[in-house]
């Protein structure tokens, strides 16, 4: 499973890429916000320059030529840009139309497989399932990762199943479990994965009895 990191904060990328384990990068118009990105496409560039590996960015048009209009201007940032439309007909339209022109697309807010499968079919290269957000109002968001990617592998489509709107380490824990081919992170939850309170006992006993012999130079 890849991991993603959803945020546009550039030193939380920066850290993430340090530790060698970052596939690429999610972000959505909140996010950017947040990291107070008002000149997106250079900051979107910033994060192009930095992650070796995908860097999706959303349009915010809701119809057809608004949103074809401002992928071009996404895709032309860098060659590592994926683009994210909404899951509607208009988003869908979009999304055929960029796969006949080879520009990658990254269909958002899903919440069903029946979303997913429409996506697919339009040739998505990522559908994003909203688990957060489906465990947030009370459905299994879980569910609807594994019924996606049950129906990409029973048709042989080549769309990757991205969960997103993951909120803590068993999430991601899941998420690889019911096959998800990405997760994207928060960065809070990226470093919680990395801990084990007995990872941090163990440590501190191999260092305690080390010192009883102490070789020399170590
Ligand atoms: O990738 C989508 C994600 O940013 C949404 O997360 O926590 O706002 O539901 P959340």
């Amino acid at each position: 499973m890849k991991i993603f990191l959803d945020t546009a904060d550039l030193s939380e990328i920066g850290q993430a890429v340090s530790w060698g384990i970052l596939d690429g990068v999610t972000t959505n118009p909140s996010l950017m916000a947040k990291a107070g990105a008002s000149d997106f496409k250079v900051h979107l560039r910033k994060i192009c320059d930095v992650v070796q590996g995908p860097v999706s960015g959303e349009v915010v048009s809701v119809e057809p030529d608004g949103m074809l209009k401002q992928a071009h201007e996404l895709a032309a940032i860098s060659p590592h840009m994926v683009i994210k439309v909404p899951m509607t007909v208009a988003g869908l339209q979009v999304c055929k139309k960029l796969n006949t022109e080879n520009i990658p697309v990254n269909m958002t807010l899903v919440f069903s497989p029946a979303q997913a499968l429409l996506a697919a079919k339009a040739g998505a290269t990522y559908v994003s399932p909203f688990i957060g957000r489906l465990d947030d109002i009370s459905h299994f968001g879980m569910d609807v990762v594994r019924d996606i990617v049950a129906i990409f592998d029973r048709y042989g489509f080549e769309t990757n199943c991205l969960a997103a709107s993951l909120r803590h380490p068993l999430h991601v824990v899941e998420a690889a479990l019911a096959g998800a081919h990405v997760a994207t992170l928060p960065w809070n939850v990226l470093e919680k994965l990395v801990h084990h309170p007995l990872t941090d006992v163990g440590i501190d006993r191999f260092l305690q009895d080390w010192k009883k012999i102490r070789p020399e130079g170590w």
